[in-house]
């Protein structure tokens, strides 16, 4: 059985806690914070009131309301980013800390995959944040916006699988990341 430090215990937590705040923040910028449902709302009322406003300017409005949700994408974007470097760090002192338990090998290859795909997050979402794309920026785009759904996709995986492993062969595993026993 695996043992979790305390201080892997608290980043593999801020490190959950960011994540499921991202995914809140893209649904939100796909859902109800869409901006152009944003705009339609707004162009509707001021209809109401008596003025007329263009398509792009309420798309315009639309962004507007939309970036204070947004800019929370990129302070857990940041967070992530700056929790890969300390696990790297952690990594460096003690190792990944995985078992040798032969059923785990190819779980901990996805961990090790996920953490490489953790710092292309960064690295690319780095890169549009700071506008440093130039004429690659579309595709930097595209590949942020699908391995940031496949990451989304890892978590309810990953939970799935805690979830059998707690109920087959390792009862205890997520008390044992919540209080180390
Ligand atoms: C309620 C949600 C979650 C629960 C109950 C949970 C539980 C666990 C447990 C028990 C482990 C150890 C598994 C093992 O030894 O193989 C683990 C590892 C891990 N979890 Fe989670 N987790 C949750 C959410 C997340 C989220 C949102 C992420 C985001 C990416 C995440 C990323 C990881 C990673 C990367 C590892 C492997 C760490 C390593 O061994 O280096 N988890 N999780
Ligand atoms: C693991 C971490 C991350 C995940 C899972 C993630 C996920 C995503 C996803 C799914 C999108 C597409 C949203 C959409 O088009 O609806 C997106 C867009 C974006 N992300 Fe992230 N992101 C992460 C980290 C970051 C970081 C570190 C930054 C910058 C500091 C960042 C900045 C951006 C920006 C600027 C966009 C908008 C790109 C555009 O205009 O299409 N992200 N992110």
């Amino acid at each position: 059985m695996r043992n979790f430090s305390p201080s892997f215990r608290i980043w593999h937590w801020l490190n959950a806690i960011a994540m499921f705040g991202l995914l809140i923040t893209v649904v939100l910028r796909e859902s109800v914070m869409h901006k152009n449902n944003i705009g339609v709302i707004v162009q509707t009322k001021v209809a109401e009131l008596g003025t007329v406003i263009t398509d792009e300017q309420a798309v315009m409005i639309g962004k507007a309301v939309r970036s204070p949700m947004w800019d929370w994408h990129i302070y857990l974007g940041i967070a992530v980013a700056v929790l890969l470097l300390v696990r790297l760090a952690m990594v460096f002192k003690n190792g990944f800390g995985f078992d040798d338990n032969p059923q785990m090998q190819k779980v901990y290859r996805l961990y090790k995959a996920v953490y490489v795909l953790l710092a292309g997050m960064s690295i690319s979402g780095l890169i549009l944040y700071l506008k440093l794309a130039g004429g690659a920026k579309e595709n930097i785009e595209m590949v942020h916006q699908y391995v940031g759904w496949g990451l989304f996709a890892f978590i309810a995986v990953h939970i799935i699988g805690v979830v059998l492993a707690e109920k087959t062969d390792q009862s205890g595993l997520v008390s044992r990341m919540i209080n180390g026993k």
